[in-house]
């Protein structure tokens, strides 16, 4: 492609991108090291994704951190995951500041242990002030699980009599999702190879570009964003139309 196409158009830049961390297991066992090194490692991409995604002016970046699945790992990784995401957040929070980002978590969260939630909650307090890019931390997180909640919380609204179920449309689901007021992501990446959601946003990425990179999450940098974006603009939604109704536009 011609060197000049490979500018960001800024009037085309995707709103939300998500994307699915995976990899980091496979990275370090490449080496010939333990998976949790992998993990380490891929705090390191976090930053620079999240630095990236701020320089280009995007205003939601959702991060997969872990899902509900993931409880069934070994104990000692998911305790070292949840230690980790204590540490990365202390060592995390000034950057953050300084980039004005603003960080919400989006997932079961009262399955966390007690501390992972409080040091959560003081650094989504802590940001809430901040007007640049909102990053969502996705943890204890299941697409089905929050489409479970929502239906939940719409039952209760109809039991209740607040609700007509005649009334219920998909802006009702949407807003009664976990962030409801958060637009759709434009962009989900996978990253480390495989072509699957694992229940990922399930509601959300309807109409999602999906971009599947072999990139191990810890060698991911915003350079690699930065590339997915510009293909991204490259791309035609057409959402259900003709190819001529849409340029017609
Ligand atoms: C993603 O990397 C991180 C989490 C799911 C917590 P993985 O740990 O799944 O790495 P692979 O897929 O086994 O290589
Ligand atoms: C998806 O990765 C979840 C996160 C990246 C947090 P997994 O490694 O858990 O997904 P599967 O098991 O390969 O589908
Ligand atoms: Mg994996």
């Amino acid at each position: 492609m011609d060197y000049t196409e490979r500018v960001l158009n800024p009037a085309k830049l995707p709103k939300h991108v998500a994307i699915i961390m995976d990899g980091n297991g496979r990275w370090a066992q490449q080496q010939g090291r333990e998976r949790t090194y992998g993990h380490k490692h891929g705090v390191e991409a976090v930053r620079s994704v999240i630095e990236g995604a701020g320089e280009m002016g995007i205003p939601y970046l959702t991060l997969y951190a872990f899902s509900t699945e993931n409880w069934n790992r070994p104990r000692e990784e998911v305790e070292m995951l949840m230690g980790l995401l204590v540490q990365a957040i202390h060592n995390e929070l000034d950057g953050l500041m300084k980039n004005h980002v603003r960080l919400q978590v989006t997932g079961r969260l009262g399955d966390l242990p007690d501390n992972s939630r409080a040091v959560l909650q003081d650094a989504i307090d802590r940001t809430a002030g901040n007007d640049g890019l909102t990053v969502v931390l996705a943890l204890s997180y299941s697409g089905r699980a929050e489409l479970v909640d929502m239906a939940r919380k719409v039952a209760r609204e109809a039991a209740s009599g607040t609700l007509d179920p005649e009334t219920v449309t998909t802006e009702t689901v949407q807003q009664h999702l976990y962030h409801g007021e958060i637009p759709d992501p434009d962009i989900l990446i996978r990253t480390g190879g495989d072509c699957r959601v694992s229940n990922f946003l399930l509601w959300q990425i309807a109409y999602a570009e999906l971009f599947f990179v072999p990139t191990m999450w810890p060698d991911f940098r915003k350079e690699d964003l930065r590339e997915i974006v510009l293909d991204f603009q490259h791309r035609e939604r057409r959402y259900g139309k003709t190819g001529e109704q849409v340029r017609e536009q």
